[in-house]
């Protein structure tokens, strides 16, 4: 038996945990759109083609914002191929994942289906092979009220109103140079400061993310944001972050995940907070972690210019619910700085729903650690002490057997605890100055790591319903057995 404590102080607050921080991405990448959110021939399709038994699950997810429509799709893209009517729009080859692109789907299905899964649209501009005049006409499209053949032509497909679209990526990874059009930092920065102006000039509200590196082991990473953010500071209001984790041979550098999250989010913290002070600028540029996950697939797989491949269909074990659960508390517990977060991505493509053409839609293992951090893990969240043994990763060195966040809200408070440790573990949970609470729902996911869940045997993994963490010394004790998660709900005893 091990023993570990968790504390958290109500006069501790991190921050208030923003509603962005449970958004999500849909790119024209594999099966994420065709045969993912949209399927005419399904037989839950609504008249729009969008398939409603994924609606269903979307809204089961309480995601804020869509990230659309790349991606590395998006750096090819030009948004005017998909609009008008379906039987004009060109049958295109998309560069970036090789495969051919009808534009059935494009703004204004998307806008559409924003609306019916209860999302806002988070557009992102094409600054690889499009123009910043490009970006400002579809901010035009989209979002300007006026008259011109721009905003007619929405009307006449549909967008009767403007789209009204707050938040717009200038880009996607720009650093990568397998990115369409990929460019320096500094000629990214210069581009990007000319689309902002123009998409501004068009729409003086918009919210603006730039991007950052596309991974912490891309050979410029951090210089390229240093360099990036030195020109667009005060043009933007984001940093884009982006960062997926894989079992990396052995168990314990794949749990040592959220201390790689956790390093890169306070790594970029830094380098924007370099360059304010370097600016002696006032304002404090936050963090849109807009693509994150667990991604087990090595590489994207053989698409030939196919419709629709298969590719990026990632399976989850419950192995891989519990590390993404500690993804999510890091995620929370950043919630100063993280101030939107896009879980790359939502359907079909590495994602928590998976759809058979002309079938099932299932919730893979990590649907249920999202949606308990969308249901729960709102208000505010709270520094959390945590005293643990630690492990040993031969990538990451040594940290916690566990990872923790708090949440409260109206009163309740909502522990996540994922536990990496194999061994028995006592887990003493002191929350005393929120009051006097009782534990009201324990909530966990363990068992067979191995397990996920299949079109055959859907629901193979999923949290259960546990005894509730009874109070010694006026402190919570959940005793676990194994790697596994945890959410454990307080409410005041009167
Ligand atoms: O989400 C899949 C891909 O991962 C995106 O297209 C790209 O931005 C990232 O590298």
């Amino acid at each position: 038996m091990q023993n570990v404590r968790i504390f958290a102080d109500k006069d501790m607050p991190i921050s208030e945990i923003g509603d962005d921080l449970y958004s999500s991405f849909i790119e024209h990448l594999g099966r994420s759109v065709y045969e993912g959110i949209y399927e005419p021939d399904h037989p839950s399709a609504d008249e729009n083609g969008f398939r409603g038994d994924v609606l269903a699950l979307v809204k089961e997810l309480g995601f804020t914002k869509i990230r659309y429509p790349g991606g590395n799709f998006v750096s090819g893209y030009n948004w005017k191929n998909g609009i008008g009517p379906k039987e004009n729009r060109p049958i295109k080859l998309d560069l970036a994942w090789k495969t051919t692109e009808t534009n059935e789907f494009g703004t204004d299905e998307f806008m559409k289906w924003c609306r019916l899964a209860g999302v806002e649209p988070m557009m992102a501009v094409n600054l690889g092979s499009g123009s910043p005049m490009e970006a400002a006409e579809l901010v035009e499209y989209c979002n300007h009220a006026g008259d011109t053949s721009l905003t007619r032509e929405r009307k006449r497909n549909g967008g009767e109103h403007p789209y009204g679209v707050k938040m717009w990526c200038l880009g996607n990874e720009m650093d990568s140079e397998g990115q369409i059009g990929h460019l320096s930092a500094q000629a990214y920065a210069d581009k990007a400061k000319e689309a902002a102006k123009l998409m501004r000039y068009v729409d003086g509200s918009l919210k603006l993310v730039c991007c950052g590196s596309y991974c912490t082991s891309s050979p410029t990473y951090p210089e390229w944001d240093r360099v990036v953010l030195e020109t667009l500071y005060d043009d933007v209001d984001y940093l884009s972050l982006h960062q997926y984790f894989w079992p990396q041979g052995n168990d314990l550098d794949y749990y040592a995940s959220s201390v790689c999250m956790d390093e890169y989010i306070r790594t970029m913290a830094g380098v924007c907070d370099f360059v304010r002070a370097k600016k002696r600028s006032k304002k404090q540029m936050m963090l849109s972690f807009d693509e994150w996950n667990i991604w087990n697939i090595p590489k994207s797989g053989e698409a030939n210019w196919s419709r629709a491949p298969h590719i990026l269909e990632d399976s989850y074990t419950l192995q891989d619910a519990v590390v993404f659960s500690s993804l999510m508390s890091t995620l929370v517990n950043h919630a100063d700085r993280v101030k939107c977060a896009c879980l790359a991505q939502a359907v079909n493509v590495i994602a928590p729903i998976a759809t058979q053409k002309g079938g099932k839609a299932i919730r893979q293992t990590t649907f249920y650690p999202y949606a308990l951090f969308s249901a729960y893990a709102r208000g505010t969240a709270y520094r959390v002490v945590i005293g643990a043994p630690d492990l040993n990763s031969e990538a990451h060195g040594a940290f916690p057997c566990v990872t923790a966040s708090v949440a409260e809200r109206a009163g309740e408070v909502t522990v996540f605890v994922t536990c990496f440790s194999e061994k028995e573990t006592r887990t003493e949970i002191e929350l005393r100055s929120f009051g006097e609470l009782k534990c009201v729902g324990h909530i966990a996911m363990e068992g067979d790591l191995g397990a996920r869940n299949t079109f055959s045997f859907p629901e193979t993994v999923r949290p259960k319903e546990k005894e509730l963490c009874r109070k010694e010394g006026g402190k919570f004790i959940l005793q676990t057995k194994g790697v596994s998660f945890h959410v454990l709900r307080f409410a005041r005893e009167k």
